[in-house]
């Protein structure tokens, strides 16, 4: 055992005793929570206090949660220029088997100001500086997971599905049909993810890409070699950029080969279709079960059986099958993984 110490600080709304007491709770619990320290572990907690909040002790609210052997003082903080209002900052010194760089320094509400270089777990800003892929079929539910895990974990998302689908627009759309004259299209279009739309040359085309012709061409248009060459580079430039999750197919296999985790999501076809149908059905009444169906399967089979990069789990890919899984049990278990990665924020 090593004797080693934490830091904290919370910010006070009020300068009032229930407002004191509250947030010092909060700081201490949090900052034991994370470090897993046991009360018999506390050599002695300094408290520092801004001058503004002069109606009660935080080592009087430590006292209130069972710390009452453990040596506790209340100083007043210096007073420095434009320093931070109401702020209660907080040193644990403890005994304990981590080291250095494992103990977990903990700064919340206005307090994260203080130190923009470590995550909080109340800001729930990750930066992680990791890259996630995530594969499978269609249907299978990638790109509602992955937009999920993108807002939880604050990094970018990119649908490079959606990327294949921009190019086969725009060749349905300027009657395009030979391989060289798509993989024309490819080369000049300009593809740009932005809020939760896609803009290509400049158009938004969200809806329009998830139109049912579209799902019917695509994997006619993936699986063109040099169609293919040209949307990884676009692709791994994109994934430079640490903190990105990528959907796809080829994504663990071949974009993203050093992605720190891969997942692959499988369900069956007959769910998957039914995910389908539920969110086609809304938009167009006439579409039928079963031509959803094949056309999923239709697609599949071609992307796992073309040449280049076909839909593929990578080998030290993590498989889950969401079959019978709500959306928040696949999440729960992509986050069981991510978190092992001992991130400050996790
Ligand atoms: O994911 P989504 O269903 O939008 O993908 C549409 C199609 O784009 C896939 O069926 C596949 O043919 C192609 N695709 C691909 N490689 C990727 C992503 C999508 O070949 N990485």
């Amino acid at each position: 055992m090593k004797v080693r110490a934490v830091r904290g600080a919370i910010t006070v709304d009020k300068n009032t005793q229930k407002e004191i007491d509250k947030q010092t709770k909060k700081l201490l619990t949090t900052i034991f929570e994370q470090n897993n320290i046991e009360v018999d572990d506390i050599c002695f907690i300094l408290f520092t206090v801004t001058e503004d909040l002069y109606r009660a002790f935080p080592a009087a609210a430590a006292r209130t949660m069972g710390l009452n052997n453990v040596p506790l003082l209340d100083v007043a903080q210096m007073k420095v220029e434009n320093s931070l209002n109401m702020c209660i900052r907080a040193m644990i010194v403890f005994n304990t088997e981590k080291s250095l760089n494992e103990i977990k320094h903990i700064y919340l509400d206005k307090a994260t100001s203080l130190r923009p270089d470590l995550n909080s777990a109340e800001r729930g800003a990750y930066n992680l500086n990791i890259n996630i892929a995530i594969d499978g079929p269609a249907g299978a539910g990638k790109s509602t997971v992955a937009k999920i895990l993108a807002k939880k974990l604050k990094m970018k998302y990119i649908d490079t599905g959606a990327m294949y689908r921009a190019v086969t627009l725009k060749a349905l759309e300027n009657k395009k049909e030979t391989e060289q004259e798509i993989i024309d299209i490819a080369k000049k279009i300009d593809i740009r993810f932005a809020q939760d739309k896609i803009y290509v040359d400049g158009e938004d085309v969200t809806q329009k890409i998830r139109d049912k012709n579209i799902d019917n061409k695509v994997s006619d248009v993936a699986k063109i070699e040099e169609v293919r060459k040209i949307m990884l580079k676009s692709q791994q430039q994109l994934a430079k950029a640490k903190n990105v999750i990528m959907d796809g197919r080829d994504i663990g296999t071949t974009v993203m080969p050093h992605a720190d985790f891969k997942f692959f999501l499988t369900a069956d076809l007959t769910e998957r279709a039914k995910r389908r149908y539920k969110q086609v059905s809304q938009i167009d009444k006439n579409m039928k079960f079963e031509e959803i169906k094949n056309e999923i399967q239709a697609r599949d089979t071609k992307d796992k059986k073309r040449k280049c990069s076909p839909l593929l789990a990578a080998q030290d890919a993590i498989i889950i099958d969401t079959t019978d899984k709500s959306i928040e049990q696949v999440i729960d278990e992509i986050m069981s993984h991510v978190k092992g990665v001992g991130s400050d924020a996790l």
